[in-house]
């Protein structure tokens, strides 16, 4: 049984797996043609909504990583974004000189992803790359592309694979639109 505040699912496990492994794949093959300083990769997952995305693509992704998570929030916890992203969680290494891969969920607005390439590129990074699972380009507030995405969608407010609504429903196997008109009144 699907959670009851899903309106429709768009991806499952099995279908975002296929996908991430096709993705691992091709930018492996990217970061081999372009001999990286020892080879390595710094992959930044952002948290939270990265989790189970990042598990995924460390497990197919056949290439010499290092991994380091930041936590920069834009949401307020709602169905919209406030904006103003904020840095609640850096990183615990140097940045500099270093190829980066950011691992992101979804991109919406854009601000967030903007707000972070401009600080790791303040800090010395040599080369920032991102890799989406989700790709919003209808909700875009400012011009920002993904290197690589999983999927494209619509302008709804998804839920699940680590999407979530007010910190939940990160939990669900797969990703689904959310049956925004069940959450006003919604019982936990
Ligand atoms: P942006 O700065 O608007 O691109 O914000 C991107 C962040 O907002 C993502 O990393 C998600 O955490 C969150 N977000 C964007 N769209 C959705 C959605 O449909 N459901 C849940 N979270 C979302
Ligand atoms: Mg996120």
């Amino acid at each position: 049984m699907n959670h009851p505040l899903v309106k429709k699912i768009l991806f499952s496990e099995d279908q975002i797996d296929k996908r991430v492994s096709e993705l691992t794949d091709e930018i492996a093959e990217y970061y081999k043609k372009n001999n990286l300083k020892e080879n390595t990769v710094l992959l930044i997952g952002l948290l939270k909504g990265c989790v189970p995305f990042m598990a995924n693509f460390l497990k197919h992704f056949k290439y010499e990583c290092q991994t380091e998570y930041m936590v920069v929030s834009s949401y307020l916890g709602g169905t919209k974004t406030s904006g103003e992203p904020k840095i609640n969680l850096d990183l615990n290494i140097s940045v500099k000189d270093k190829h980066i891969l950011i691992v992101e969920d979804i991109i919406d607005s854009g601000i967030t992803l903007d707000y972070i390439k401009k600080y790791l590129y303040f800090k010395g990074a040599k080369e920032i790359k991102i890799v989406t699972l989700l790709d919003k380009p209808e909700g875009r507030k400012i011009e920002l592309k993904a290197d690589w995405n999983g999927f494209k969608v619509e302008n709804e407010f998804l839920i699940g694979f680590g999407l979530d609504y007010e910190e939940r429903l990160r939990n669900l196997p797969y990703v689904a639109v959310c049956d925004v008109t069940k959450l006003k009144d919604w019982k936990w």
